[in-house]
């Protein structure tokens, strides 16, 4: 997906350096050269052993190497690739590079580019939040900066909040996106359920739940900017359509699978949609009535198709890679491991939708994914930050 491209990467000081290490190996993977510039800060992170062996080039440290400016001035090194990336970008880096101060390599080189420049920026909630952080990030973004991060979480201090480095995958689609590159999704055909489903009981009444379609729709618009095609099968919902996704409009269950069938074959398949398990086997097609002296009517209910399960059954148009979602309320784990089982998908984002949570319907997930490889429990994010990691997840699938 990156073949032939140059990524220079600078590594600043932070904890989170670590993971500038499975950068150089996705860039790496993803078919990019990649050049590690080290600074003093980052050096108290990781080795420039470690980066050197990962991105097998040499890594720079120093301003002036009297071997370096022979071989190649630094003015040079800021030229020769594509794009900058500065990941971790710690407060401190950012705060030279909205100064134009240049006191190291690092700095120096982001004041001697032409080429774009992307940072990751990953800190203490609080330093994040600051005004003069805020005031760098809004000047560097006005010049043109692109920023990817940080994310919401929980954080290596023990404070929870903006302040984590994007995952690695994630910062990768977006160095994949300013390259102009089609994204690690393009080509691929991907299904997305999302919303609820009304499941009428006369011309004016309906069986609903409280599903918003926001962590569907986000995963829509995640896989989208990903460059897959996307085909949103979605319930009614209050939201706008996420951009460049194709959407088909349903009401019931029943004409959501309709839909579904209707949109393959498909490359993945991802069921968001909170589907109602039962429909109104005596619905009636004038709007009832209370009679005096007459009880209440009684429903019968029947069940739904269960639309992952019919996706995920064997056979030449089964989507290579069928994701299901487990909204609990108790017992998530145990539930949701069952439920991957049973329905015979590949992957369950699993929930916890107890009211006390606040999910259903909000605007955050704290969401445990779990695989054939296992399990991963991933931190309490906005919804459109648990999307971007599922859609990079989707794309690490798909190109293994
Ligand atoms: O069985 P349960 O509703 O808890 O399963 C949740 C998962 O199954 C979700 O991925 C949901 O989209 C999907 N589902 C479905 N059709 C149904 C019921 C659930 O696709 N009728």
């Amino acid at each position: 997906m990156l073949a032939g491209k140059r990524v220079l990467l600078i590594v600043s000081g932070g904890i989170a350096a670590y993971k500038a290490l499975e950068l150089v190996r996705l860039l790496r993977r993803a078919g990019a050269g990649v050049r590690c510039v080290l600074t003093a800060g980052g050096a108290q992170f990781v080795t420039a052993l470690s980066l050197q062996a990962l991105s097998e080039e040499k890594v720079h440290t120093a301003l002036f190497s009297l071997t370096d400016e022979s071989e190649m001035g630094h003015i040079e090194l800021s030229r020769s690739a594509d794009l900058l990336v500065v990941a971790p970008a710690s407060a401190d880096i950012l705060a030279k590079m909205a100064a134009g101060i240049a006191d190291d390599l690092a700095s120096t080189l982001l004041l001697a580019t032409d080429k774009p420049v992307l940072a990751a920026p990953a800190m203490n909630v609080r330093m994040w939040l600051h005004p003069a952080t805020q005031a760098n990030m809004a000047s560097l973004r006005a010049r043109g900066v692109a920023v990817v991060g940080p994310e919401e979480g929980a954080m290596a201090c023990n404070e929870f909040g903006p302040g984590r480095l994007a995952e690695p995958p994630v910062i990768l689609a977006t160095i994949g996106r300013l390259l102009g590159q089609a994204g690690p999704l393009a080509g691929r055909h991907v299904l997305v359920t999302s919303g609820p489903t009304h499941e009428p009981i006369d011309p004016v009444r309906y069986l609903a739940n409280r599903s918003s379609g926001r962590q569907g729709h986000a995963i829509a618009g995640a896989l989208a900017a990903c460059g897959a095609r996307v085909t949103l099968v979605c319930g009614p919902v209050a939201i706008a359509d996420p951009p460049g996704v194709g959407v088909r409009r349903v009401e019931t269950a029943t004409e959501m699978l309709v839909a579904c069938e209707a949109a393959l074959p498909a490359d993945v398949a991802v069921c968001a949609a909170a589907v109602a398990d039962w429909h109104v086997a005596n619905a009636a097609d004038r709007k009832l009535k209370k009679r005096p002296g007459a009880g209440p009517p009684t429903l019968d209910l029947a069940p739904n198709p269960d639309i992952l399960a019919t996706l995920s059954r064997p056979g030449p148009s089964r989507p290579r890679l069928v994701v299901g979602f487990a909204a609990e309320t108790e017992d998530v784990r145990r539930n949701a491991a069952e439920k991957l089982a049973r329905k015979g998908c590949d992957w369950i984002v699993a929930n916890d939708v107890s009211p006390a949570s606040g999910i259903m319907g909000g605007e955050e997930n704290a969401v445990l994914l779990i695989t054939a490889q296992g399990e991963e429990a991933w931190p309490r994010l906005p919804k459109q930050q648990v999307a971007e990691r599922l859609a990079a997840r989707i794309a690490e699938a798909l190109g293994q």
